[in-house]
């Protein structure tokens, strides 16, 4: 993926609470294209590998269970620099210390449960959107 794409997921508390129209369109307000989306359910092992990265972590078994327990919304956004602009968008992990007017401050529960992801690097927004998307699904 090109350096001005990164990836997003709303997770399943969002989407269970009918938010998904109003992220997207703070997304699509905030300058993003959707290049690729799709509703879809992680089982726990692809839950799993998509956060292998934080194995080692003490949240890891309950943020596979968490992310696993229900449909999410997978895309891939492109904008000028899209990763730290979409970081931007959301807020810091931990809604209660999210800034004002941003996604996480407004609709996240929780540090578990706090809305969306967004990819933490080029690199990674690469790997994440091909978890999930092929070639011909990036348009
Ligand atoms: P996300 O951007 O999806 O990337 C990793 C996720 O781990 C993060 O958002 C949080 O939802 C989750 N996470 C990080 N820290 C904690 C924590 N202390 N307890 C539970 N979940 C966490």
């Amino acid at each position: 993926m090109a350096d001005n794409r990164t990836f997003t997921m709303i997770k399943p508390e969002a989407a269970e609470k009918g938010l998904i129209g109003a992220i997207l369109d703070r997304i699509e307000k905030g300058g993003f294209r959707i290049v690729a989306m799709k509703k879809t359910q992680l089982s726990k092992k692809e839950a799993g590998t998509f956060y292998a990265v934080h194995k080692e972590r003490p949240f890891y078994g309950e943020l596979v269970d968490y992310m696993s327990s229900g449909p999410i919304v997978a895309a891939i956004l492109e904008k000028d620099n899209a990763v730290v602009d979409f970081r931007t968008l959301i807020g810091a992990t931990d809604p209660s210390e999210a800034a004002e007017g941003t996604i996480r401050k407004d609709f996240a529960e929780s540090k578990a449960k706090n809305a969306v992801h967004g990819s933490d690097s080029d690199e990674n927004a690469e790997i994440e959107g091909n978890f999930f998307f092929s070639t011909r699904e990036k348009l």
